[in-house]
């Protein structure tokens, strides 16, 4: 099944402390092993300079969010969440986007992040960006839960 029409008037913003239940509600339905609430809590109480929290809104409502990292030159995208009710709909497609735009102007040059070897989904769409894989790190989320590293140069691909 491929992307329905992208979901209209969506917003790209920072994520604030006012939004952090409606994240952590995401964030556990979405992952195994979700990060936790203090995580977030003093992420965005004590921002790092090259930590960035985003959320996708759509109508008040938070619909996906993407936490990446800009250092040196080098980006990692380190989480991306849309819950199940509003996949398919090309958010994840709108964050990755919006991030990938964000890192090219602060002049990252490679863009890096882990996904579960079992995740088919996310492989397929970081593929799209133009994602490969250039490396294998076992059990990274668990015994036996091995994870691919993507790597892109930062030429926007923008679908
Ligand atoms: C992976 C995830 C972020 C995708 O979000 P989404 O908003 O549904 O994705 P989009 O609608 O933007 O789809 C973009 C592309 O992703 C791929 N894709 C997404 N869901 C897919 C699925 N169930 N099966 C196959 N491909 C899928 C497709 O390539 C799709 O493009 P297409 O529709 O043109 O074929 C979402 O499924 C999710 O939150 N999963 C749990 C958390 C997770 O795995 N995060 C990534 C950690 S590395």
């Amino acid at each position: 099944m491929r992307t329905q029409n992208p979901l209209p008037n969506l917003t790209f913003e920072p994520m604030g402390s006012c939004d952090l239940q409606e994240v952590l509600k995401i964030e556990n339905e979405c992952f195994e092993n979700p990060w936790s609430e203090t995580y977030y809590t003093l992420s965005l109480k004590r921002p790092r300079s090259y930590e960035h929290f985003y959320v996708a809104r759509h109508e008040n409502t938070i619909v996906g969010y993407i936490v990446f990292s800009i250092l040196h030159e080098e980006a990692h995208i380190l989480n991306l969440a849309v819950p199940i009710v509003y996949r398919r709909q090309g958010i994840a497609k709108y964050l990755l986007t919006s991030a990938l735009k964000m890192i090219q102007a602060q002049d990252g040059h490679e863009v890096f992040l882990e996904v579960a070897v079992s995740n088919l989904p996310a492989q397929y769409l970081y593929r799209q960006f133009g994602f490969r894989i250039c490396g294998i790190r076992k059990n990274y989320y668990g015994r036996y839960k091995d994870a691919y590293v993507f790597r892109k140069g930062v030429e926007i691909h923008v679908v």
